[in-house]
């Protein structure tokens, strides 16, 4: 008993010299006895996982950060070896993409909640602008994000991006070249998304959560629709503890989810950029879609009223909401108006989603590409880890020298056969030819062999024909391939 008194008392002396040092109790006070009239509901849970997933975001992000280099010709390769060769590398990427999803997914869930029950009304104009900046933030976040792998998707999909800006009317191609840090995309324009992605944008977006939560406080929680948004008359409980438990019950489902969808469906990683590919067909992230099949519908001297002029109203439009929409009313069902509206546009947003993809199946042309493209991904996905690829194809002049005779005679053959057309200098592939240099290369000279004389139904497929040489060229020549790996 006496010991139980004797350790209650030291904890509560311990709290008691940090309290009156740091102020920690008035703090949790603050924090956690906020007043919900009404009471707690699921509804509200919105704010705080979005909080949640941009810690988890963080930590993700300072774990990818310890292995990814910035630069052109180093950043996918770090990638790769994040994927395929750090133990649970893999999953935690998987995590930060899914994550990034997941933040517009509850986003627009916030959103949602925030506009039927109409809680931006009654003196919370600035919290609703601060939300609108977040908004923008972190769509900006998930543009920077994707360029960061620098895999074909990563590359083309920026380079569709960065061209929109050039739309913008007057300072379009300065824009244009102040994203890319050049006319061009490479190592500049890495860094710079690199730069915006880590430094700027989280110092910008913690800022803004800073001042939305304090606005958020210093408004007051709005409770349900039905109370009035200024002077709230029903009886209130506090955060904590049920509202604290249902914001945490659902970041709880949020991680189950994720570290599911990471485990079962693991972000993908294409072959590296190749800004020579002239067929490929980029296609944005799943939420900039809707734009994306907009844009469609305005061409040449029209684009600037798609890209810049409708965007911009709109946001000025949303921005402006609460000084629009200046009556007091809540209930939505007493706003058809406004509600109407809100639901026409994100019906929109996703008849257009699906659109995109709709028309993208129905164009053979496109759909095949893109089964090409996926079918690169996985290709690169199953090959083994290759450190510094770049590197093996700059010493390549090296290789050759070191080759014994029958593969340099080797070497000769396949450069006569106009293999290298396909297959690239030195077999390190190109986009119309898998490498051979790496895991075809250990191939036993048998199975080579065989796969040259009798090409694979998938080989002729891509137009390689049956090897037509001499037993000994033949030879020679799988010696060279041998050699490749
Ligand atoms: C017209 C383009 C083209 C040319 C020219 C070409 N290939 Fe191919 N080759 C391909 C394609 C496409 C594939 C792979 C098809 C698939 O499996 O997806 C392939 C596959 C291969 C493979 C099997 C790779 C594996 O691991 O399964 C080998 C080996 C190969 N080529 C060697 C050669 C050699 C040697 C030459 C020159 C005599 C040559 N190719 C010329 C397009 C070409």
């Amino acid at each position: 008993m006496a010991d139980a008194r004797n350790s209650e008392s030291l904890g509560k002396r311990c709290y008691n010299w940090l309290d009156q040092r740091t102020g920690l109790g008035s703090l949790m006070h603050e924090a956690l006895d906020e007043p919900i009239p009404g009471g707690a509901r699921w509804a509200y849970v919105f704010g705080s996982v979005l909080l949640f997933l941009f810690i988890s975001q963080t930590v993700t992000g300072i774990f990818l950060a310890l292995y990814y280099v910035p630069t052109a010709d180093h950043a996918h390769t770090t990638v790769a070896y994040i994927v395929k060769e750090v133990t649970g590398g893999s999953f935690l990427r998987s995590l930060h993409a899914w994550g990034s999803s997941a933040v517009v997914i509850v986003l627009i869930l916030h959103l949602t909640q925030t506009f039927l029950y109409g809680a931006y009304k009654g003196r919370r104009e600035v919290l609703w602008i601060s939300g609108c900046a977040l908004f923008g933030l972190m769509l900006a976040m998930a543009f920077t994000g994707y360029l960061l792998p620098w895999d074909q998707k990563a590359y083309f999909a920026t380079t569709v991006g960065t061209n929109m800006a050039s739309e913008v009317p007057w300072i379009g191609s300065m824009l244009k070249r102040f994203m890319r840090g050049g006319n061009e995309m490479g190592t500049l324009t890495l860094s710079r998304f690199f730069v915006a992605h880590v430094f700027i944008l989280p110092a910008i977006i913690l800022g803004f959560i800073a001042s939305h939560v304090y606005l958020f406080r210093k408004a007051g929680a709005a409770g349900p629709p039905s109370e009035h948004p200024i002077e709230p008359k029903l009886p209130t409980e506090r955060f904590y503890p049920k509202q604290v438990l249902m914001d945490t019950a659902v970041a709880l489902i949020m991680i189950c989810v994720l570290g599911l969808l990471s485990h079962f469906y693991p972000t993908e990683l294409g072959p590296q950029a190749n800004p020579a590919d002239t067929q490929y067909v980029p296609r944005p992230e799943w939420y900039y879609l809707p734009i994306f099949q907009w844009l469609k519908y305005f061409k040449g001297p029209l684009a600037v009223v798609g890209i810049v002029v409708i965007p911009a109203l709109t946001a000025v439009l949303i921005l402006a909401l609460p000084f629009i929409d200046r009556r007091l009313e809540r209930r939505p069902w007493k706003r058809p108006i406004a509600v109407g509206i809100y639901f026409a546009i994100l019906g929109t947003l996703i008849t257009f989603g699906l659109l995109s993809k709709r028309e993208d199946r129905l164009d053979p042309a496109i759909a095949k590409q893109v089964a090409k493209q996926n079918e690169e991904t996985e290709q690169f996905m199953r090959a083994p880890f290759e450190p510094e690829a770049a590197a093996s194809s700059l010493s390549a002049p090296a290789v050759v020298v070191a080759l014994d005779p029958v593969a340099a005679a080797g070497k000769k053959v396949y450069d006569a056969e106009s293999c290298d057309a396909c297959h690239g200098e030195n077999g390190v592939g190109t986009n119309v030819g898998p490498k051979l240099a790496g895991a075809t290369a250990q191939k036993s000279a048998e199975e080579l062999t065989k796969l040259l004389r009798h090409p694979t139904e998938k080989m002729l497929a891509g137009e390689m024909k049956a090897v037509n040489v001499s037993d000994e060229e033949l030879k020679a020549l799988v010696a060279y391939i041998k050699s490749l790996k």
